[in-house]
């Protein structure tokens, strides 16, 4: 059988951290392809603009191992409608702790009622990264803390070329 599995990975992405990375890599073993999908108008209102952040995206890419297999693409309105016009049956995201369980019980579901042909696959984050999230990345990165280790390197250095021109 030839069949190709595809997900979207729909999120902020203000900015990708290496937890976002984690689970793209953690997705992988389940798809074949995954599709970063990156809000252009998120609930939040965004540190980086649309364009900084796939940017970022694209560039933390580059020495991910599995790159061939991601794409990374925008998305405005309903994410329901952006996954039935690439044609998947699969949206990704990642669960750390209970707390983000409550949010994205209620997304999975909405979005199940707006197409009920789509299913919301969970991973787990690593231990690792179990609690960064882009928020508390950009918190500490503003008040001048060091984010080393918790970002990809062009993310890390994005962030403190913004904190020079506070
Ligand atoms: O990284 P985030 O901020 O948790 O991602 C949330 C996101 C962008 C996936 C969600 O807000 C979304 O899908 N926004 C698009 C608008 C939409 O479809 N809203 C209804 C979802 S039930």
């Amino acid at each position: 059988m030839n069949h190709c599995t595809f997900a979207v990975y729909p999120g902020s992405f203000d900015p990708i951290t290496n937890g976002h990375l984690d689970l793209l890599t953690r997705g992988l073993k389940l798809f074949d392809r995954i599709i970063i999908a990156v809000a252009v108008n998120p609930a939040k209102i965004p540190l980086f603009t649309i364009e900084e952040r796939l940017e970022l995206i694209r560039e933390s890419l580059k020495d991910f191992p599995l790159k061939e297999r991601v794409d990374v693409d925008a998305f405005d309105g309903l994410l329901m409608d952006y996954v039935k016009k690439v044609g998947a049956k699969a949206i990704l995201r990642g669960l750390r702790a209970v707390s983000d369980f409550e949010y994205e019980f209620q997304m999975a579901l909405m979005n199940r009622r707006l197409n009920s042909d789509v299913e919301t696959f969970f991973l787990m984050t690593g231990m690792r990264w179990i609690y960064i999230s882009s928020r508390i990345i950009k918190e500490v990165a503003m008040a001048g803390g060091c984010v080393k280790g918790l970002v990809p390197d062009p993310v890390e250095r994005k962030l403190i070329e913004k904190l020079a021109r506070r």
